[in-house]
């Protein structure tokens, strides 16, 4: 399958889905509380999707080949959990770190992002992990434009992670979406510049690194869905959902809550 573009109008249904997933983030925000369990927030979230939004959570019994059907309706990934993780009744305590990533379907298209919240008080270096994080992101983010390629934006995310001694996953990326979950291209978040696929406008695709803050290296849980860290160390995730424009970029996952763009976008 080759990469789908997509039309004004499939852009229009994409900035909806975009939006409503990040809603879904911005209703969770005051809830993210010492005592609260994870099942809690997948809860409130799944009810919110469909009950308020009239959309569906696209994690849901979603079963790529080789997995077993995902059993909640969002991922919930605590501390040294990379991603995958699911919701579970165990109560979140102070200086946790929660990365929390919602995929909803609206009107066949999907909107995928993911934020990082601190339980209460978080310490220092957690909250440098979440903040390096973000901008690792968006360092890849305000490199989206015609004509650079796939290498570019993986080169940009790892040489600005690495450089803070941080270290980058390299088997979970980012991925083209839009009526389907994961489609083509994978948007690895390491590279070298001037290879891979060259970005045309109306492709649509997620950016979404895991940074650890010891070694790269993960292992799978028994649940056949978690993925932790192998050293135990911290790891923290940011997803936004970008469409390339005729000069650069659009975040389609952006609403009222949003956290601003570091100075770096602040430009584009
Ligand atoms: N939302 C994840 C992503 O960013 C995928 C989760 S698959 C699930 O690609 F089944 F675990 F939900
Ligand atoms: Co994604
Ligand atoms: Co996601």
């Amino acid at each position: 399958m080759p990469i789908t573009i997509k039309t004004a109008a499939d852009a229009q249904g994409m900035r909806v889905a975009g939006r409503l997933a990040s809603e879904v983030l911005d209703m969770l925000t005051p809830h993210v509380v010492p005592g609260v369990s994870t099942e809690e927030l997948d809860r409130l979230a799944h009810d919110h999707i469909v009950n308020v939004q009239g959309a569906i959570p696209a994690p849901l019994n979603y079963a790529p080949s080789g997995y077993t059907p995902y059993p909640k309706s969002v991922c919930t990934s605590v501390n040294h959990q990379v991603c995958h993780g699911i919701p579970n009744d165990r109560p979140l305590k102070n200086g946790d770190i929660v990365n929390i990533d919602v995929t909803v379907i609206k009107d066949g298209w999907h909107g995928d992002t993911s934020r990082m919240y601190i339980v209460g008080e978080g310490s220092i270096a957690a909250k440098r992990l979440c903040q390096l994080t973000y901008e690792a992101m968006w360092r890849g983010i305000a490199k989206v434009k015609p004509g650079v390629r796939l290498g570019d934006i993986g080169h940009a995310i790892q040489t600005f992670t690495e450089r803070q001694g941080f270290s980058v996953v390299r088997e979970f990326c980012g991925h083209g979406i839009g009526r389907k979950f994961h489609e083509e291209p994978q948007v690895l978040h390491y590279g070298r510049p001037g290879t891979l696929e060259e970005l045309a406008p109306g492709m649509v695709f997620t950016i979404e690194p895991m940074v650890n803050a010891g070694r790269r290296e993960i292992k799978e849980l028994g649940d056949g869905w978690t993925i932790v860290t192998k050293d135990r160390s911290l790891s923290a995730q940011w997803e936004h959902t970008v469409l390339v424009t005729d000069s650069g970029y659009e975040v389609l996952t952006v609403s009222a809550g949003s956290p601003a763009p570091p100075e770096l976008a602040a430009a584009a």
